[in-house]
């Protein structure tokens, strides 16, 4: 029964996605004058506005009521209540308790997570102010200046964003990250510290990803030299759930802030995996940023799904993908302090919904995760916006405006949001033959070249976006925003039937990779290798020969 309701209710979205002019956006501002207003909600402190979308009355009741047969209100409660919601890998999938308040309780299972959360944090949060009042100190007993995470994936991508976001030079601390195996990375970052005052943070779940291994070794061996292997112990720190490995790796226990399997590598900003962040931008703000994702957390647990922000993303998410067919998304922060909100939501994204079969195993009956991409505006707009302005798919875009700049240049940022702005709106009216034909005759243009390059300056419009806006960029809204991607996130794993929590794409390349190093150390190909990696690896030792 419950199938057959989720059946008819995709057939109902995919059905109202074939009908003629599905996609035209236009007529719904004309039928209804406060359309704007009527598709706006709130969550926290995040305004969305998705009236620049085709989603008319009788496609938002269609994509609720396939929430509702989705079971997305179950799939989030059981989340929340620690449940092995990650089937592949029988874990839960408990980020919310990372940002819980004091006393709230979260289980894993059998386990009081929410009481090794707190310990966690205690543990962090004395370790932070025993650092910023220079109780702990280098070897050459300097204070410490700057943080290294040294880190990929989840355990770069997440503190790297959030500290590009919310540093500003009065805050305690400078924060790097190293995450690229590429030695370019790390002669890059190298230039920029100096040993006797850099605190480094080995930050891997696993303690055993082969990038993060190797760049800590090579950070390790620059301690080394500069302060000798006796006393770089006091530089290191790591952020793990693998306290053999870290043990392994030299890092005394008391340095080792851990993290539960319950964690994934993408949602684990808010873990000890934030440590950067912490010691960076100090304790307060890193608690505002908890405070802030759990004021999503709470928004996402009891708004009703039709005024839930992360359940109406998903939707509009399985409106453009599988009613629309669109298979891609951009995201265009317009404030240059999230230039990294793109990076870290293309894993987000692509990591948890980039799955072929469902939870059961079988192949999904519908298209899953879009690529997501972006780059901040006004910097898009000369980049690949002609594509979504007048390419030959339509794709949606998240704009995201910050109201209040932190800078005291208010013309420049009313010149920032004007263009904003304008892309919305550009891309949602578009610009008709007849519109066109006039301006330029308009400008005195004559009627061969208006003949000529009339299609060219034609925009078909009708290319939807959501509007997502914010007071101010700080800790507290950046909180709100990461957790309601996240929540968006969970909320389309139940819509698709999908494990959103699990990787298993990840895997093979990093297992060829390990067959393919013996190759490129020997400098020849191995017997059984694939003819194709065979002949580059040829070619490069070729290359190697001449030193070209
Ligand atoms: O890319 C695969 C992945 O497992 C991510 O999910 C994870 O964030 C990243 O590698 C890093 O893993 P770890 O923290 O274990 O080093």
């Amino acid at each position: 029964m419950a199938d057959a309701t989720l059946e008819a209710a995709w057939g109902a979205v995919r059905a109202l996605g074939r009908r003629d002019g599905a996609a035209a956006i236009r007529p719904l501002f004309a039928a209804d004058p406060d359309r704007a207003a009527r598709c706006t909600r709130r969550g926290g402190d995040i305004l969305l506005d998705y009236s620049r979308t085709a989603i008319g009355e009788p496609v938002f009741a269609a994509l609720i009521a396939l929430a509702r047969a989705a079971g997305v209100e179950a799939f989030r409660d059981a989340m929340a209540r620690g449940e092995a919601v990650n089937n592949t890998e029988g874990r839960a999938a408990l980020h919310m308790a990372l940002r819980g308040a004091r006393g709230t309780p979260f289980r894993a299972g059998a386990e009081d997570a929410a009481a090794s959360v707190h310990g966690t944090l205690d543990a962090m949060r004395d370790f932070c102010a025993s650092v910023h009042e220079g109780r702990v100190l280098g070897a050459t007993r300097e204070r410490f200046t700057d943080v290294l995470n040294v880190g990929i994936g989840g355990s770069d991508l997440g503190p790297a964003m959030a500290a590009r976001a919310l540093w500003t030079p009065h805050a305690p601390m400078r924060a790097h990250y190293l995450a690229n195996v590429d030695a370019h990375a790390w002669e890059e970052v190298r230039a920029r510290l100096d040993p006797a005052r850099t605190l480094v943070l080995v930050a891997s779940k696993t303690f055993t990803t082969q990038e993060t291994m190797a760049n800590a070794h090579l950070v390790r061996s620059w301690l080394a030299d500069a302060l000798g292997e006796a006393r770089l112990g006091a530089h290191l720190a790591a952020l793990s759930t693998n306290l053999t490995a870290t043990a392994a790796f030299g890092i005394a226990p008391e340095r080792v802030f851990g993290f539960r399997d319950w964690v994934g590598g993408r949602f684990s900003l808010w873990s000890s995996i934030g440590l950067s962040l912490a010691l960076a931008l100090g304790w307060d703000a890193f608690e505002r940023l908890l405070a802030g994702a759990r004021a999503m957390d709470e928004h996402f647990m009891r708004a009703p799904l039709d005024a839930n922000l992360p359940v109406l993303l998903a939707l509009i998410e399985v409106w453009h993908r599988n009613g629309l067919g669109y298979p891609s998304r951009a995201v265009l922060p317009y404030d240059e302090r999230l230039a990294r909100l793109p990076a870290h939501l293309q894993q987000l994204e692509m990591e948890s919904l980039g799955k072929g079969v469902g939870r059961d195993g079988r192949p999904v009956a519908q298209d899953t995760g879009p690529v997501v991409f972006g780059e901040p505006g006004t910097n898009a707009q000369h980049s690949f916006m002609q594509l979504v302005h007048q390419g030959t798919t339509p794709v949606p875009v998240d704009f995201l405006f910050v109201a209040n700049p932190d800078h005291g240049h208010a013309d420049s940022h009313r010149k920032l949001l004007a263009n904003g702005l304008a892309q919305a709106e550009a891309l949602l009216r578009g610009r008709t033959a007849e519109e066109v034909e006039a301006e330029m005759r308009a400008a005195g243009t004559d009627g061969a070249a208006i003949a000529r390059l009339l299609p060219h300056r034609v925009f078909p419009g009708d290319r939807p976006s959501n509007v997502l806006l914010i007071p101010r960029l700080d800790a507290h809204r950046l909180g709100q925003v990461v957790a309601l991607y996240e929540h968006k996130v969970a909320a389309l794993g139940a819509l698709w039937g999908i494990n959103p929590f699990d990787q298993w794409g990840v895997e093979l390349g990093k297992q060829l990779a390990g067959g393919i190093l013996p190759a490129l150390e020997a400098g020849a190909p191995m017997p059984g290798m694939h003819p194709a990696t065979a002949a580059l690896v040829a070619e490069i030792e070729r290359l190697r020969h001449t030193g070209g």
